[in-house]
């Protein structure tokens, strides 16, 4: 399986609660990589650009003003398969649904404040990465 990059958001509800630790060790005991990592607070501006697929969603303004509302940590996680193992690793979007053992199942609080991001796919991920880090960040 080919070494990817995903891009990874710890989202405010986690960071608000002291958990990037507890959700960084998720991330390292599965064997993805922190290749690149800070926290920033994005402005509603930043989260709708960010989040611009889903602008037609109901949900849309909520969730921009949520990711607005507290810093985030934005992180590269690198590793064999890595977009779908971070997807496994942090469960289904909707913490109920979430598998045992997931950041999502053990952290999340609601389907909006669900504690973490990941990339869809090597396409969202390449688009991601690039919209929080240039190259010179990426030290792998
Ligand atoms: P994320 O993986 O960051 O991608 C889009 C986000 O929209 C998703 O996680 C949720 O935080 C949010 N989201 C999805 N569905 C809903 C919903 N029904 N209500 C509120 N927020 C949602």
């Amino acid at each position: 399986m080919a070494v990817e990059r995903t891009l990874s958001i710890i989202k405010p509800d986690a960071t608000n609660r002291n958990l990037t630790g507890k959700i960084n060790a998720k991330f390292e005991e599965a064997g993805l990589r922190i290749v690149a990592q800070k926290r920033i607070h994005l402005t509603k501006a930043q989260a709708g650009v960010f989040y611009a697929v889903h602008k037609e969603r109901p949900f849309y303004d909520e969730l921009c003003e949520f990711m607005a509302s507290a810093p985030v940590v934005v992180q590269v996680l690198e590793g064999e398969g890595a977009i779908a193992k971070n997807r496994d690793v942090m469960g289904a979007t909707n913490p109920a649904d979430a598998a045992p053992g997931t950041i999502r199942a053990e952290f999340a609080e609601s389907v909006g404040e669900n504690s973490v991001h990941g990339s869809d796919a090597p396409e969202t991920a390449a688009v991601e990465i690039a919209y929080f880090f240039s190259g010179l960040e990426l030290v792998g």
